[in-house]
């Protein structure tokens, strides 16, 4: 892989899907306030990006623009990419957005896990080949991080299509890094585990909220990987020796493991209604 210098937010455009909540806004409010980047926040929810970009642009002094976008629908991933390509600004993307289902894999209809699926992969896919197309064919500087997760590396039991989705673009993304010909563009994967997020909110989450991570620490993390433009990043001690500790005991011993916890935590949430 190529020398490449590291990338230099400031004043530049980023783009940031699933910014109404979570990783997603915490990463906005990092580029904003330590690296003063101008921002393109993605989401569904219109009240939280106004109220996000009213707070940065308060704070901060950045630019903010908001997309109001559903990411399950390619119309509107096509409309949004659009809009983001338009003026030729864009310097960064972090795509972020993702939804996940913790309960029995037989509980979801086939046209949730579509959404699922579409949301997690095609939207990302979509994303990352048209924002791949305008970085090479433009010799442009920039970088692409691309949020996966601990699920990518450890599958999680009562979560099987997510960790399906999050394992298909630590595959994807990595593979097409090495394929890229312009040296001042980087594409990063970043796969945090259980951060303390809407996503990780409610009863079924009681057991493993020990191994929740609070959301500025995993925002820090991430974007100083991207910045340095690594092929990937895993935060936290925790996380590290749990991708140590899987390839030593074997996926069937930690895997069996991890069954039982999450089926005890899901358990209990279904005891206590
Ligand atoms: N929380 C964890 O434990 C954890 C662990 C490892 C990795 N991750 C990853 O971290 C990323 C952020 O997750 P989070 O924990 O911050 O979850 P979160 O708080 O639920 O945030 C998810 C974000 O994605 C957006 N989103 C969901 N569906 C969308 C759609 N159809 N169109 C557009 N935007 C959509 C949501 O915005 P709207 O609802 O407003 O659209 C929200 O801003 C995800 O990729 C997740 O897989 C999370």
């Amino acid at each position: 892989m190529p020398c490449m210098t590291k990338l230099q937010f400031k004043n530049k455009w980023v783009l940031v899907t699933g910014a109404s909540s979570g990783l997603g806004a915490e990463i906005a409010r990092q580029l904003a306030a330590n690296h003063g980047a101008n921002l393109i926040l993605l989401a569904r929810r219109k009240d939280k990006l106004e109220q996000l970009k009213s707070e940065l642009e308060g704070n901060t002094g950045v630019k903010v623009k908001l997309l109001i976008a559903d990411l399950s629908k390619p119309g509107e991933v096509d409309q949004a990419l659009d809009d983001i390509l338009a003026d030729d600004q864009l310097y960064a993307a972090v795509l972020n957005a993702a939804i996940t289902h913790f309960g029995p894999h037989r509980d979801l209809s086939w046209t949730e896990y579509e959404t699922m699926l579409q949301t997690n992969v095609n939207a990302v896919v979509r994303m990352t080949n048209r924002l791949t197309t305008y970085f090479e064919n433009n010799n442009h500087e920039g970088g692409l991080m691309i949020v996966s997760s601990m699920a990518a590396l450890i599958p999680i039991p009562y979560q099987a299509v997510y960790s399906g989705t999050k394992s298909f673009l630590l595959g994807f993304a990595t593979a097409l890094r090495f394929e890229l010909k312009n040296k001042n563009f980087s594409i990063t994967v970043f796969t945090p585990g259980g951060i303390e997020t809407e996503m990780t909110e409610g009863e079924k989450f009681n057991d493993l909220r020990n191994w929740l991570t609070p959301v500025s620490q995993v925002a820090k993390d991430g974007l100083n990987a991207f910045e340095k433009r690594k092929l990937t990043h895993i935060p936290g001690f925790s996380n590290k020796m749990g991708a140590f500790l899987i390839k030593l005991l074997g996926r069937k011993f930690i895997l069996t493991r991890m069954s039982s916890i999450y089926k005890s935590s899901l358990l209990k949430s279904e005891k206590s209604k």
